[in-house]
């Protein structure tokens, strides 16, 4: 834990020497504050002083600093608390550290300059390796189609291949419903995998099971040839193109997942780090950091409405702004993420600077012009200022740490972290407050259930 804590504390200085020496100017802005929405719940202080009022907890610094651009500010960065009561994992605390960055004139280019500037020396000064910027930039749609996610690790192959129009000529149900409802058929070749047993490969069924597949199909590749309870449903010269386009030689194993889109990627690219994993095909020495790029702008959430799939202050990319109309989940977004061996270190955008146009999304997003003015109109006003065009994007240090560690949950790089049930150890936080605290803030708790 000691030289975890160290190396953390080179980290920050590396950060800090770095974004100064760049002409980034470090300003702290507020912990009690209007909520920011990060697509979590917010963490409220009650005030004493306005009885009935909450402060929230910052998800993130998002609107402060935007506010200090437009104010002229062109270079902030802070190293900065956030918080966010939402569903805890090896990867995220509730409250965690940020690197915050925004630049005021630039666009995309420049902010991933920065960043990666930041991230040679980070590596530099803390573990001693060489980066070597530009990093690659894969399109949102691209990431998906190869590796079932927005978040690849491509430090190996075992990349998706769609076998839609292949499987189509053939006669077996399983993959023709799937195609029927519009949904489609990709598979994987698990190089080396024709060894598995069949114990494995019910072990793999069950895992993709997991994340919502109906099942695994499976064709494995011999020195005579596919075998397979389902080759008996294709002809052999879809079998032979199949082959071909999925590069199987003997020794390999092909799976496939039929099913919608969705599931599809998500069942193949948890299956593909699976097998990765079970091959030894990941070379675990490697660093390999890619860009994301061109998100869409909205998402659905769990309930099936719109929902930023950044947050709401992300540009849409000018081309296709008349979307935002007709079909707001076919718009691209200005946004960024930075992803290192398969996990999320960054993401950011250039945002709206126009009040017009920040009120479109808004709207878009069902935030009417009350509720806008109510929860952001010092934003809505400040646009009106001459906002200059401006971007950033924020870090997850903890995350950043643990990984230039080897560590495999951020608690491993936090002093005094909290469990997965957010209970600090140390001190029993939260705990029970008296009486006289809550009447003071006129707040009565009600037993559950
Ligand atoms: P975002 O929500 O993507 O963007 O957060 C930025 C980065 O913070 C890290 N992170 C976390 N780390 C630990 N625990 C958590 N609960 C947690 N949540 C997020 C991730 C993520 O990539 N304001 C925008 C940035 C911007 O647009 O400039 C923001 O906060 O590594
Ligand atoms: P069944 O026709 O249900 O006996 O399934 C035959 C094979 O297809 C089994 O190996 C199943 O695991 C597999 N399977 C079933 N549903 C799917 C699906 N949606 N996608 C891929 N394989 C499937």
């Amino acid at each position: 834990m000691q030289r975890n804590l160290m190396v953390r504390h080179r980290a920050y200085q590396a950060v800090r020497n770095y974004l100064s020496s760049r002409g980034f100017l470090e300003i702290e802005t507020p912990f009690f504050i209007r909520s920011t929405p990060e697509g979590a719940r917010d963490f409220l202080v009650p005030s004493r002083i306005n009885r009935g009022k909450f402060y929230a907890l910052p998800q993130s610094p998002q609107l402060y600093k935007q506010i200090l651009m437009i104010a002229g500010y062109d270079k902030y960065f802070q190293i900065v608390r956030c918080f966010r009561d939402e569903d805890l994992r090896a990867d995220r605390q509730p409250e965690f550290t940020q690197i915050d960055i925004e630049m005021s004139f630039v666009g995309e280019e420049e902010v991933m300059e920065v960043s990666e500037g930041m991230m040679e020396a980070l590596f530099r000064e803390t573990v001693g390796l060489d980066l070597s910027p530009p990093f690659p930039r894969i399109s949102y749609r691209e990431a998906v189609e190869r590796y079932g996610t927005d978040r690849p690790d491509v430090r190996f192959g075992l990349e998706l291949i769609d076998v839609g129009d292949l499987v189509r000529e053939g006669e077996f149900k399983v993959f023709l419903k799937a195609l029927e409802k519009g949904g489609r058929v990709k598979g994987i070749n698990a190089k080396g995998g024709a060894r598995f047993s069949r114990r494995e490969v019910e072990e793999l069924t069950e895992f993709v099971k997991r994340f919502k597949a109906e099942g695994l199909a499976w064709i494995r590749v011999g020195p005579d040839g596919p075998s397979s309870p389902i080759v008996k449903f294709f002809p052999e010269g879809v079998l032979n193109r199949l082959s071909e386009r999925m590069g199987a030689e003997p020794g390999d194993m092909l799976f496939f997942v039929a099913s919608e889109e969705r599931v599809v990627h998500q069942a193949l690219a948890n299956l593909r780090l699976e097998l990765g994993r079970r091959l030894g095909l990941i070379p675990e020495h490697e660093n390999r950091l890619v860009w994301v790029t061109e998100f869409p702008l909205f998402e659905r959430d769990e309930e099936g409405n719109i929902a930023p799939a950044h947050h709401p202050f992300t540009s849409p990319v000018e081309e296709d702004i008349p979307l935002l109309d007709e079909d707001p989940f076919e718009v691209r977004a200005r946004a960024y993420d930075m992803v290192w061996n398969g996990v999320e270190i960054g993401g950011g955008s250039i945002r709206i600077w126009d009040r017009e146009l920040q009120e479109k999304v808004l709207k878009v997003l069902g935030i009417g012009e009350e509720e806008a003015r109510g929860k952001f109109g010092f934003l809505l006003d400040a646009l009106e200022y001459g906002a200059p065009p401006h971007g950033g994007i924020a870090f997850g240090f903890d995350r950043i740490v643990a990984m230039l560690l080897g560590e495999s949950s951020i608690r491993e790089v936090i002093a005094f972290p909290k469990t997965g049930t957010a209970v600090s150890l140390m001190d029993g936080a939260p705990a029970e407050v008296a009486e006289e605290q809550l009447k003071e803030l006129g707040i009565v708790v009600v037993p559950e259930g």
